[in-house]
């Protein structure tokens, strides 16, 4: 069977690939997560159960963990979601981004490589590209023009796999996606944290004038281009994936409101994110023309069933907001783990 190791599995993004391959595939999927502030095994509760489904945990930027997980694992396939996401925590502290998102992608490469796996896919974000003004779109030859320290670390780790396929003829292949939403989202992001505050009658901090543009994709769309890309693409390649639905933040906050029933004299206007990126959008011609892949949820009703979500899983938001979570890992694996 092959082997394909998900780094970051225990996150967002990377809980809800996990989720993919064991429904749709035949794989065995080995999660390797530090289980940091960001990393949570209950998103992963429904899939514990499956024989083809193990979890290990290390820090990717350890070099000798991570030689030995795959010295016993000898992963065929590797899917790097593992990172420091999130913007506002790195204009507060780059150290632990540069750490994991740069040094961290270079010892998983050269792990790789050691251990002859077969193919590479790094998952990165149109954050590299930097601002768009009023017009226009990213698409794969758009200059790199990182703007936050999270871009920047991103966009370093982006230059290293391109150059471990240049230098070494390593399979890598890049992938580069807009803003995703939908369940098991950690509530420090826009929409989850705005949903939670909808929810519970708290302000809605929007930052600056709330006109910033994003374009929002459901994360299953994110996570379907990004298998169709480890299945079917062209080595050495970067794919940009987008959803189709440029929104103001403020737009996006009062679909909010109204999918909650909650008041818009909740949104209190503060102050802007330093350096804040004034507007993305994705030019997805290539992914589309390739290999096939187009974006299915409209932003209206992917959002509606994620308000759902988070309505009907405030447990999971509480523990995660509480720190409660951290426990769960203990309880699952304290006595089956050295
Ligand atoms: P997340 O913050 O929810 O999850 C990150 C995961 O990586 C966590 O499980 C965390 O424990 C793990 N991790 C962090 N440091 C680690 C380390 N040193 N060693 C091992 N594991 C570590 O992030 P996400 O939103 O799921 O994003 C996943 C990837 O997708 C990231 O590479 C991000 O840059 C990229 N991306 C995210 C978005 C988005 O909108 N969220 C969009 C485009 C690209
Ligand atoms: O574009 C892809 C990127 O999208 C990913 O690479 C990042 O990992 C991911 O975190 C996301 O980055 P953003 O900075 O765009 O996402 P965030 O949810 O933090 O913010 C979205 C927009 O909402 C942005 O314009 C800032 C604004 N915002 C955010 C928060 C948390 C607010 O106005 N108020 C808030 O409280």
């Amino acid at each position: 069977m092959t082997k394909v190791l998900i780094t970051g599995g225990a996150g967002f993004i990377g809980s809800n690939f996990i989720r993919l391959l064991c429904r749709e595939r035949d794989y065995a999927v080995l999660n390797l997560d530090a289980l940091t502030y960001a990393g949570n095994l209950e998103s992963l509760k429904d899939v514990e159960g499956d024989p083809k489904y193990s979890f290990l945990r290390a820090d990717i930027a350890d070099a000798e963990a991570v030689e030995e997980v795959f010295a016993s694992a000898k992963p065929d396939l590797v899917v790097h979601f593992a990172a420091e996401s999130h913007v506002d925590r790195s204009v507060l502290d780059a150290t632990a981004f540069v750490r994991t998102n740069v040094l961290g992608t270079q010892v998983l490469l050269d792990a790789s490589r050691r251990h002859a796996v077969r193919r590479f896919v790094h998952v990165s974000t149109d954050e590299v590209y930097g601002s768009l003004g009023a017009e226009g779109k990213f698409s794969e030859v758009s200059p790199i023009r990182p703007n936050s320290p999270y871009s920047a670390s991103k966009a370093g780790s982006d230059f290293l796999v391109r150059a471990a396929f240049h230098t070494h003829g390593f399979e890598t292949l890049i992938t580069r996606c807009s803003n995703n939403y939908g369940p098991y989202q950690f509530p420090e992001k826009l929409i989850p944290l705005m949903i939670l505050n909808a929810i519970e009658g708290k302000e809605l901090p929007v930052y600056g004038d709330g006109r910033n543009v994003r374009d929002w994709i459901h994360v299953e769309d994110h996570n379907r281009a990004v298998l169709r890309v480890l299945e079917e693409g062209r080595p050495g390649e970067v794919y940009n994936i987008g959803g189709n639905s440029e929104r103001e933040n403020l737009e996006v906050v009062n679909a909010i409101l109204e999918a909650v029933g909650a008041s818009s004299d909740l949104i209190r206007f503060v102050k802007d994110r330093p350096g804040h990126d004034r507007r993305y959008a994705i030019d997805a011609t290539k992914i589309r023309e390739e290999l096939g892949w187009e974006p299915s949820r409209g932003f209206e009703e992917g959002l509606a069933a994620t308000v759902e979500w988070y309505r009907e899983n405030l447990s999971w938001c509480e523990r995660v907001r509480s720190g409660a979570y951290r426990e769960y890992y203990d309880r699952q694996y304290g006595d089956r783990l050295s």
